[in-house]
């Protein structure tokens, strides 16, 4: 039940740059106070030693209503995936579907697909499908209705959510005057069209090629245009699912040199690389995802660039196609498999397992590239961190907990995990959704259509000093 006061006893609480053990009380939906042995009568106390107690965690990058040829992913009906994940926001993007609106789009969209399903608070993205002069002069309302954020498709040739050099530019330009982060995937689209095609015509039909037919080259090309483009634009850029050395070092440099330049990576690209996809009997197609896995090079590079804070959070641009009746579309060629994979319910767990427990990011940068900057990045104010007046979302997370990760444990919806057998330490023991328990002893509680929409204010993290 939501509202009911609880006091969190006894917890090592983690925000973005700091540890403590003290009590936390929580009334209504929010955090009202913080610290040493308070002393309130709350009507339910719950005791956390030996337990983190850290944000609910922002996923920015998350597909609900992704179409890849004609094949779509599951969607918020399986939001409780996110849940288990430690994860209580999430951003999903949304078309702009033909002869409609920006705005029409994902408020159509939302009454009919999240509404009264999503069991975790949520917002959108905005995708430009139809750059017409009268859509590029509505984005502004975008920051109006709440979506403050807008991405552009740089690869898919083809596709009709492609975009050109000129829509990107002419979005950065009218975006910037309300606000509105515009954010790219990143990749040459041209490149990646000469190459498969060479590729196919050569008989090298298999999932591996994938990876062949958009080498990182055609990454850094799209991300040092993009930059370019948002150069002569004046305005912020945002780089999302970031795989590659080079474009996440045209990134940081582009930064140094004093741009609004940022970007994100993705949980598989930290823990997966290209051998994955040359797994036999069309196993590799579980992990086709756009830009591809990389190498252990880049994945080197990719954890460095999160620890030093180059990039700014770990999302999981997750993506629920099933392996058996939507990934084989493409058993002739990789060209038709659909791209993205799975990943909701285990950005935690890698970051954690993978990031903490390895020593490769501190507890605090956990935290911030897990649930904090993604909030700030997307004008979350009352999302992603620990402190009185924000929303109680809140996971009680036990580091003793080892377990394994396996599609058997999942929510998601989807008939394989791209992590099956990884080792997972520690787990999201409880999780708050606004006060209300929705994940109690690992498992999910509560009800579909809790979640509730979350507006974004416009003037996001891009926009700090930039204004
Ligand atoms: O392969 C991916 N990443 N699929 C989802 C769509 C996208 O490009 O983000
Ligand atoms: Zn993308
Ligand atoms: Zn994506």
């Amino acid at each position: 039940m939501f509202g009911v006061p609880t006091l969190i006893r006894n917890g090592k609480i983690l925000t973005s740059n700091d540890e403590f053990v003290a009590d936390l009380l929580i009334e209504g939906e929010k955090i009202v106070a913080i610290g040493q042995s308070l002393n309130q009568d709350a009507d339910r106390i719950i005791d956390a030693e030996g337990m983190y107690v850290i944000p609910g965690g922002v996923d920015q990058h998350v597909h609900f209503s992704f179409n890849y040829k004609g094949s779509k992913v599951r969607g918020f009906e399986t939001s409780n995936a996110a849940a288990v994940g430690g994860t209580t926001t999430l951003i999903e993007f949304v078309n702009q579907e033909p002869g409609k609106g920006l705005v029409s789009s994902i408020e159509d969209y939302r009454k009919k697909e999240v509404d009264g399903i999503a069991m975790v608070d949520y917002c959108f993205h905005s995708i430009m499908t139809d750059p017409r002069d009268e859509v590029i002069e509505e984005i502004p309302k975008l920051a109006e209705a709440g979506y403050p954020t807008m991405k552009l498709f740089m690869a898919y040739k083809g596709m009709f959510f492609h975009a050109d050099d000129d829509t990107v530019l002419k979005a950065l330009i009218k975006g910037k005057e309300a606000g509105i982060t515009i954010m790219v995937h990143a990749e040459n689209a041209e490149m990646i069209d000469v190459l498969s095609k060479k590729l196919i015509s050569e008989g090298k039909t298999a999932p591996y090629y994938h990876a062949v037919s958009r080498p990182p080259v055609v990454e850094a090309e799209a991300t040092q245009r993009a930059i370019y483009l948002s150069k002569l634009a004046g305005a912020p850029l945002y780089v999302v699912h970031v795989s590659c050395k080079e474009a996440m070092e045209i990134i940081r440099d582009s930064y140094d040199k004093g741009l609004p330049v940022f970007g994100e990576t993705c949980s598989h690209y930290l823990v997966l690389d290209e051998s994955d996809l040359a797994r036999p009997d069309f196993e590799g197609a579980k992990y086709v995802c756009s830009p591809a896995l990389r190498t252990e090079e880049h994945r080197a590079a990719l954890w460095e660039a999160i620890e030093k804070k180059w990039l700014n959070a770990v999302s999981s641009d997750h993506c629920g196609f099933d392996w058996i009746d939507q990934k084989h579309m493409g058993i002739d060629s990789f060209m038709n498999i659909p791209n993205g994979a799975p990943s909701l319910q285990n950005r935690m767990n890698i970051l954690w397992t993978y990031g903490v427990c390895a020593g490769k990011i501190s507890k605090q940068r956990f935290v911030d590239l897990f649930a904090t900057m993604p909030a700030k990045i997307n004008g979350l104010e009352h999302k992603g961190s620990i402190g009185v007046g924000y929303d109680a979302d809140i996971v009680l997370f036990n580091p003793s907990y080892r377990g394994v990760i396996s599609v058997k444990n999942n929510l998601e919806g989807v008939d394989y995990c791209p992590f099956e057998g990884f080792e997972q330490k520690g787990r999201a023991e409880s999780v708050f959704l606004r006060g209300n328990m929705i994940v109690e002893k690992g498992k999910y509680i509560g009800e579909m259509g809790q979640g509730r929409f979350v507006p974004g204010k416009a003037y996001g993290a891009a926009y700090d000093g930039w204004r």
